[in-house]
């Protein structure tokens, strides 16, 4: 190749190394031929690239809220929105992805499944870095024994202690939690001019003494038990525990959700909704990914030794990051009865730097 020509496609791309990792077992001498074998290596190997992409986005956001000062004026907040969009299409592409792998059968699949006893995407260090990088401690997942065997199925000890001490980082919940923790949206020196609509009687900020009277009005008989979630979830003074929002954080995150339609508040909004999205869509390959299994190899257990379907069942339930956020849907009022926002504060936080 001639030297000053620039970049070559292949060698820029690295295809050589790319292209010649596929290496299905069945084709070794002594073994017989799976032709889907070559398949199922492609489909994780795009998966793992496409992981790859997720960390990195998801590194970036990292980065930017484990500021001291995340300022709502600098390109850092917009970059973090945009990004995690990146992060929510290929989370969507992946959901698709899966269906390849239906023009599969459970007896093609057997006639290689054996070879690769005991790895399985249980393993994928990746997978469990994006979940570690988000927010999902080892402590609190389905059948947690699992991520702990040294036996077969298991991390080899490198993969373990890279989950591990990704772990003792602080996650994107975490940082989030802070971020919205610190929203000054409720300083008293905003609400000077605010009515109360409703008596406070009450310690309570007058809005949240306002938005709880109009939150019960909007329940029917049978929601009322409703009103003591609502207690719980905003009502106390408690700091954030490492799977949950605290509910300092919670209010300023509702506060966001009604308030969406103020351009203040639009890009703290989306960033909120673009983290739902993740989980929703990572949900949404969970049950995919559970689905085919069940079809490609009924109850049996899974190459890397859990129950198999059982285990992913349970994960499909237990892993969500960012629950916190999606059920504050359950605590929403019509837009016409939200209290109206004093005008000192739209103006203020409009510079604000939070
Ligand atoms: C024939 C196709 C597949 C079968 C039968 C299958 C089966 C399983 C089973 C049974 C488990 C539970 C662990 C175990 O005991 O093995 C598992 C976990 C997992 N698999 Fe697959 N899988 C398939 C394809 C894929 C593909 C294409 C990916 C893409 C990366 C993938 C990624 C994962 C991940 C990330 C987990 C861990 C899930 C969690 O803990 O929530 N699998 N798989």
């Amino acid at each position: 190749m001639n030297p000053n020509a620039g970049q070559y496609y292949s060698t820029y791309l690295g295809l050589e190394q790319i292209l010649n990792s596929q290496q299905p077992l069945s084709f070794k001498e002594g073994n017989t031929p799976a032709h889907d074998e070559m398949l199922f290596i492609v489909i994780h190997q795009a998966y793992e690239l496409w992981f790859k992409q997720i960390l990195f986005e998801l590194d970036f956001v990292r980065k930017v809220f484990s500021k001291e000062v995340v300022d709502d004026n600098s390109e850092d907040l917009n970059l973090c929105r945009h990004r995690l969009n990146r992060v929510v299409k290929i989370l969507e592409l992946l959901n698709q992805q899966i269906t390849i792998l239906d023009t599969m059968t459970p007896l093609d699949f057997l006639e290689f499944r054996n070879l690769l006893t005991p790895a399985s995407g249980f393993q994928s260090l990746q997978f469990r870095l994006v979940e570690a990088t988000l927010g999902l401690k080892m402590e609190n997942r389905h059948h947690k024994d699992y991520y702990k065997r040294t036996n077969e199925g298991g991390f080899d000890p490198q993969d373990y202690n890279s989950i591990h001490s990704l772990e003792s980082e602080p996650t994107i919940l975490q940082l989030i939690n802070r971020w919205l923790e610190r929203m000054p949206f409720f300083d008293s020196r905003y609400w000077n001019s605010y009515q109360p609509a409703f008596q406070n009687e009450t310690t309570t900020h007058p809005f949240w003494s306002d938005y709880r009277a109009l939150y019960k009005a909007s329940l029917t008989e049978r929601e009322l038990p409703k009103l003591d979630d609502f207690d719980a979830a905003f009502m106390r003074e408690n700091a954030a525990q490492v799977d949950t929002l605290s509910d300092a954080a919670r209010r300023s995150a509702l506060f966001i959700m009604m308030y969406r339609d103020f351009p203040v508040f639009q890009l703290s909004f989306q960033i909120l909704d673009k983290l739902i999205e993740v989980d929703h869509w990572l949900a949404g390959w969970r049950h995919k990914h559970l689905v085919m299994v069940r079809r490609m190899i009924g109850m049996r257990v899974g190459t890397g030794n859990t129950s198999g379907a059982g285990y992913l069942d349970g994960a499909v339930q237990q892993h969500y990051v960012f629950r916190d956020l999606s059920s504050l849907s359950t605590f929403l009022i019509e837009r016409k009865k939200m209290p109206v926002l004093p005008k000192e504060l739209i103006r203020s936080l409009g510079f604000a730097g939070v």
